[in-house]
């Protein structure tokens, strides 16, 4: 029994909103106390085989804690001490926005999963910058820079740069254009207003650029992306964000919340779309949907991610799911005969 499956009842008693925000207390004492590098040496599974180099960093491990989580940079060393392999903070935004009326974060508590329409609260671009420049972690530490609300569509470009620009310490940047819950995300996905957000965003030096993928794409528009990933060279593609479906197998009662739907529930479809992305491009993928186990996140990288992420499975599994994956990993290379996470990149794409 770990200390995690006491805590979760007590948790999950609260609304899902307000256990985050406990979490995120619990989280910033911790970073702050000399309980980090002990804490650090237990969750941190250190392996050369689960050594990954992808768009131009280099991942300890390929487990990292996806965008959400941590929206305005406040808990890297945190989470760093978990054992994740690297950290993607935001969305950012060039101003800062409250985001949604609550309850906006939901659980579905028998399908693993969350509903959430945050809608892009964070401290915006210029707080979040200066926050990164003082920041050192040891792993690489990403962005994720995302429209501000009120923004139209036409004027996206200058204002995913605006924020670009402020938050260009961190190690590399995901260009978020699927964002489920706030206004205008659906006229981003066109092969048009892609090209020049992100032709804008390499014009003022963003590198390495990543771009983040909407599960929901028909796959027409999926090889739109692709398009633009080799057109702009970009260095790596993350897929996926959250979906607006809602499969028929869901049962939880709060499976009629609207927003973007996370966790175990779309971790085929992500799984998929990783496969799908693989077969037609060498282009590095940051494979996220629905991962909590080491099998889980195993059967992204045979079908084609370079590294995984997760925040769902971090509220179910809890602060120990780094090191658990990490350490299952090990265990299916050696059963599988690989002798390193590279080497299993892929080997199961179309
Ligand atoms: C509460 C919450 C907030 C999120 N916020 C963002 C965000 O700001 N930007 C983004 O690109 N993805 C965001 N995501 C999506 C995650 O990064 C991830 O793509 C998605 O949840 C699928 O992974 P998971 O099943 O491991 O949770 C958020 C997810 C959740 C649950």
């Amino acid at each position: 029994m770990n200390l995690y499956s006491l805590a979760k009842p007590l948790l999950f008693r609260l609304p899902a909103e307000t256990a985050h925000h406990a979490i995120h207390t619990l989280l910033d004492g911790f970073q702050r106390t000399p309980l980090h590098s002990p804490v650090a040496k237990q969750l941190t599974v250190t392996d050369e085989r689960l050594e990954v180099s992808a768009f131009g960093q280099t991942f300890t491990n390929p487990v990292g804690l996806a965008a959400g989580f941590d929206k305005n940079a406040e808990l890297p060393r945190a989470i760093t001490a978990l054992g994740f392999g690297f950290v993607e903070v935001g969305g950012v935004t060039a101003e800062p926005q409250a985001g949604n009326p609550r309850p906006r974060l939901f659980r579905l508590r028998k399908d693993n999963g969350l509903i959430n329409r945050m809608g892009l609260n964070n401290h915006g671009a210029s707080a979040i910058g200066h926050r990164l420049a003082e920041t050192t972690v040891d792993v690489p530490l990403g962005v994720n820079i995302a429209k501000s609300e009120h923004v139209d569509p036409e004027d996206a470009p200058a204002d995913y740069c605006q924020t670009y620009e402020a938050v260009d310490s961190a190690d590399f940047f995901v260009v978020n254009i699927s964002c489920p819950n706030s206004q205008g995300f659906e006229a981003l996905q066109n092969r048009s207003a892609m090209a020049e957000i992100i032709g804008a965003l390499r014009d003022r030096g963003a590198s390495p650029l990543l771009v983040k993928l909407s599960p929901d794409l028909p796959e027409p528009a999926v090889d739109d992306v692709l398009a633009i990933v080799e057109e702009f060279d970009l260095e790596g593609i993350v897929a996926t964000n959250t979906t607006t479906e809602r499969p028929a197998s869901l049962k939880s009662s709060n499976r009629s919340e609207k927003g973007g739907l996370s966790g175990e529930p779309i971790k085929h479809d992500a799984t998929e779309i990783v496969r799908y992305i693989a077969a037609r491009t060498d282009v590095p993928i940051v494979g996220v949907g629905g991962v909590s186990t080491a099998e889980d996140a195993y059967q992204k990288i045979r079908a084609g991610a370079s590294v995984v992420q997760l925040y769902t499975g971090l509220v179910y599994q809890g602060p120990t799911i780094a090191r658990d994956i990490n350490r299952g990993l090990l265990e299916l290379l050696e059963r599988d005969g690989f002798d390193s996470i590279e080497a299993a990149v892929g080997v199961d794409s179309e």
